[in-house]
């Protein structure tokens, strides 16, 4: 009998985050793209996209999430989302919600576009723009209607942070109101323009008790009829996250550029040599490639990771928050309280300004970044 192949061995990828465009209408500080956006005029083209969808499937995929920025500014949209269905992947649009119009879920659904997946900054309209950086609220209610008259599954994504958390039974009940049927409460992970915005995005330990405890409660009356999931934030219980369910063990992300990597954060690790689609196929960068087999596994871990009973479990925490904090992609996250970098966090929390808006948004931008008007703007 021959040797077990290790290749074979390997996890196939769940799930394929396609970063069709870093282009964007909102200019949300949360955003956990790179701070240097990928220009359009570097975007893959249509036909590379479709192999991407192709060898996707081929490679085991189920799930394609269409995203960005804005997966909407691509022309070609139906064409890739065309290409993903023909692969038997199923399909969710991840949407600011802005350009979804009847003509173009028709478009959509027409290919077989199988959910969409909506962003909402606030259930407040007023601050729901603030913090996207334009007037944007009117056009995502029209687009959850569209969504919702046509059949399709909806769901609502609120990235939660200091400046919105205190609304979050308001937020739930907007996404009653629209119909949705999950409702994602991702509290902010700090990578991008998070990290960038962290001093005024960061609520402190009492505030993320009092939204977790009417997450709860909500559940409850909810059960049945809409998933609440609550992401959990790891600035503060000295916990580490699993993040990615394990470096290069369930999913892969793949910019708008073709650069492929294990998590969409994965850019700012210095020294990760990513590859890209438009040199090698999905199979061999998921099998073969450095980047991907970098933190594979528990053989890269330092102590306290290497010794430690939950190594299996959590995977060592976040490679990309123990470089951003520490420099060090290879130490143990200092989300972690058994990790001697973890006073890094608690100095960090402890700094945080007592108020939230002395502190004023950078928004996300291509080409730079954005200093922020004082007030809601009005862009549209
Ligand atoms: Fe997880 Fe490492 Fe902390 Fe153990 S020491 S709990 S493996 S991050
Ligand atoms: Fe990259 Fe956690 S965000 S490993």
């Amino acid at each position: 009998m021959n040797p077990p192949d290790d290749r074979r061995a390997l996890n196939r990828p769940w799930g394929l985050l396609a970063e069709l465009t870093h282009a964007c209408p909102l200019h949300c500080p949360y955003c956990s793209n790179p701070l240097e956006l990928v220009r359009r005029s570097r975007e893959l083209p249509t036909e590379e996209w479709e192999r991407v969808m192709r060898e996707a499937g081929e490679l085991g995929v189920v799930h394609v999430h269409l995203s960005g920025g804005e997966p909407l500014l691509r022309p070609d949209l139906a064409a890739i989302v065309a290409a993903a269905v023909r692969s038997d992947l199923y399909t969710q649009l991840v949407t600011s919600g802005l350009g979804l119009d009847g003509a173009r879920l028709d478009e959509l659904a027409a290919v077989g576009l199988h959910s969409v997946q909506l962003s909402v900054q606030d259930a407040d309209p007023v601050n729901s723009e603030l913090i996207a950086g334009r007037r944007s609220f009117a056009a995502k209610e029209k687009a959850a209607a569209a969504v919702r008259e046509r059949g399709l599954p909806l769901g609502l994504n609120v990235v939660l942070h200091r400046r919105n958390l205190d609304s979050i039974e308001e937020i739930i009940a907007l996404g009653e109101a629209w119909g949705v049927e999950r409702i994602e409460l991702a509290n902010t992970q700090f990578y991008g323009w998070a990290l960038l915005n962290r001093a005024t995005l960061l609520p402190d330990r009492d505030q993320l008790a009092r939204a977790e405890e009417a997450v709860e409660r909500r559940r409850e009356r909810l059960a049945g009829r809409i998933e609440l999931v609550w992401v959990v934030p790891d600035y503060f219980d000295g916990v580490a996250k699993p993040c990615m369910g394990g470096w290069g063990a369930v999913s892969l992300t793949v910019s708008p550029e073709g650069t492929a990597l294990p998590c969409p954060a994965a850019y700012a690790l210095e020294g990760l040599e990513a590859p890209n689609v438009r040199e090698h196929s999905l199979e061999w960068i998921w099998e073969e490639s450095e980047a991907f087999n970098a933190y594979r596994g528990s053989d890269w871990m330092r102590e306290p990771c290497r010794s430690c009973a939950h190594r299996d479990t959590d995977f060592g925490g976040c490679r990309c928050q123990a470089f951003a904090l520490t420099g060090d992609a290879t130490r143990t996250d200092p989300a972690c309280r058994l990790s001697p970098d973890h006073h890094i966090i608690q100095r960090i929390a402890a700094a945080r300004p007592a108020d939230p808006t002395a502190v004023p948004f950078t928004y996300r931008k291509l080409g730079g970044q954005q200093t922020p008007p004082a007030t809601a703007p009005s862009t549209a």
